[in-house]
């Protein structure tokens, strides 16, 4: 199966098989995600793998009772390390410079203020796990197996439940598996021709 048809393949799926997912399966679908770019090559993310049944319908709690993920033979937790401050680095660091540029000086002076040093943590690391999920996901497409990203997640409950240090946390949860069943509709998507514009927004539809 090449990428398109793995990302074709991939669908949110909710009901798990009981069926265990084959070893050297999982192991490639990790490596997908040690493959996944980072901005600066930063590679802040680590993966927890979580079988242990206990374990898992603890953190299907956290994810607002999203029970269903606890059929999974496998739940991805998909952490990232908080600890990024600009306040704490040097004039010349090149994600200074980047981010100043993106987000503007004056929003970075607030976020080195803001006394929630946790909750702006979290903020610069949110995004951080989603191209090393995504290639999860579409590994684990192109292996038969289906997912379902959870980011209705209690965080700090989901981080303390995997035991994680304080300076990471837990961001999202990927349960990975067989589907029980086939979905009976696929969700829809916005036409690609209102999705896209040439050269300039004026050239939109
Ligand atoms: C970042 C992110 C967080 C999500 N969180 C949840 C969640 O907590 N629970 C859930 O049932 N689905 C969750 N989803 C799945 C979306 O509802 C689903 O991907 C979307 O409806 C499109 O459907 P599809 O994945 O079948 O194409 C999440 C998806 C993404 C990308």
């Amino acid at each position: 199966m090449n990428v398109n048809e793995a990302i074709i393949r991939r669908r949110a799926i909710r009901n798990f098989a009981s069926t265990p997912i084959p070893d050297d399966v999982l192991q490639e679908i990790l490596e997908a995600a040690r493959w996944a770019p980072s901005g600066g090559n930063g590679q802040n993310c680590c993966y927890g793998v979580v079988t242990d049944e206990t374990k898992k319908k603890e953190l299907a709690q956290a994810a607002g009772d999203q029970m269903w993920i606890a059929s999974a033979p496998v739940v991805i937790a998909l952490c990232s390390q908080i600890s990024y401050n600009t306040a704490d680095l040097q004039e010349d660091d090149f994600s200074l410079t980047v981010n100043r540029l993106r987000f503007g000086e004056r929003l970075l002076r607030h976020l080195e203020i803001c006394e929630d040093r946790r909750g702006v943590g979290l903020l610069w690391a949110n995004s951080c796990p989603l191209i090393p999920g995504t290639h999860m996901t579409l590994a684990a497409a192109s292996f038969g197996l289906d997912t379902c990203w959870v980011g209705y997640l209690d965080v700090a409950r989901a981080s303390e439940i995997l035991n994680l240090p304080g300076d990471y946390a837990c961001l999202y949860l990927l349960p990975i598996g067989y589907a029980a069943a086939e979905p009976e509709t696929r969700t829809s998507r916005i036409p690609l021709a209102e999705l896209t514009f040439y050269n300039t927004w004026e050239a939109k539809r």
